[in-house]
């Protein structure tokens, strides 16, 4: 089969026939929830054939893996950066907290720097996809977050497939997932600090569909202050529906503890931490890449992903 976005898009409201192929196969690759096992690597910055293949499968069935380091390896940022790299990962997003080579240390800051940032803190962080404030062009498509060294106790990451929180969507009430896919769903207002604008104010879809990919891009947060959502019965309906998905107990939900030498690498799906305690000696600390690319292998035309497999046959 000939695959493009134009033949096969099942993310459009109006193509019902892709939807329901896309949607028998999605739900037989992910076997009835989420990540369940955690893929062995020896050196995440040099994978092997098979710990290659691997993540990448994870990845096409789930747009997330999990790895851990099993080796004796020191893993740097340069490690993360070959990493992603070995994925298609390229265009690092810069960040206003991010350190000078774009990869960010999240670690706790000490009082008065960025900790009206609840990622520098050790407060839960809600549920969200990253990058939502971007701009149209600059969305963060893929991430990469590897643990250095885990919390004393908490600090539990939870994530979830945003494609399967469309397809819940959907099959609920179509007309949810339009008024999602709707250009002036969301607005995050200005980021101003001191009264000088930092980030202008973005409005945008929750859901859009990547034209060279035909892939299914979210932007979500749980926040209930600093946005605006359209004034749509539907849309605030869907919005109430993801909330309480994603504060529930759906199997879909991976929770996972990582632990040092342990990391993520995902579409930029749905996620959010659990608050924590830091060891007084060894603070917790993840480094985080964030990117415009997608993870590549996964894409909808690619050919080769599971999707695209079921529909060959
Ligand atoms: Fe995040």
């Amino acid at each position: 089969m000939q695959s493009n976005p134009i033949a096969f898009n099942p993310f459009d409201v109006s193509c019902e026939s892709d939807y329901r192929r896309w949607r028998e196969t999605k739900l037989a690759v992910m076997d009835g929830g989420g990540v369940t096992r955690v893929i062995q690597v020896g050196d995440p910055a040099h994978l092997d054939e098979q710990e290659y293949t691997a993540i990448l499968s994870a990845c096409r069935s789930t747009n997330m893996a999990i790895y851990r380091t099993t080796g004796s390896c020191t893993v740097d940022k340069q490690s993360i950066r070959a990493l992603g790299q070995r994925f298609g990962l390229e265009r690092l997003d810069m960040n206003l907290r991010a350190d000078e080579d774009s990869i960010t240390s999240i670690r706790v800051v000490p009082a008065g720097e960025s900790t009206h940032y609840i990622p520098y803190t050790n407060r839960a962080i809600n549920w969200h996809t990253d990058g939502y404030y971007n701009t149209a062009d600059e969305q963060v498509r893929g991430i990469v977050m590897h643990c250095v060294q885990p919390a004393d106790s908490g600090g539990v990451n939870c994530l979830m497939d945003p494609e399967i929180v469309y397809l819940l969507l959907r099959d609920e009430n179509p007309d949810w997932v339009k008024a999602l896919m709707q250009p002036d769903a969301m607005t995050i207002p200005a980021n101003v600090e001191a009264g000088k604008e930092i980030r202008p104010a973005h409005t945008g879809p929750v859901f859009s569909v990547e034209k060279a990919t035909g892939c299914l891009h979210m932007r979500y947060t749980t926040r209930t202050r600093s946005i605006a959502w359209k004034d749509d019965v539907d849309l605030h309906k869907a919005v109430g529906f993801v909330r309480e998905l994603l504060a529930g107990d759906s199997p879909w939900i991976v929770r996972h503890r990582l632990q040092a030498g342990e990391g993520i690498i995902c579409n930029n799906v749905l996620h959010a931490r659990e608050a924590f305690t830091d060891n007084r000696d060894a603070a917790r600390l993840l480094y985080r890449a964030r990117y415009h690319d997608r993870i590549k292998g996964t894409e909808m035309t690619a050919g080769t992903g599971e999707v695209e497999n079921a529909l060959v046959e």
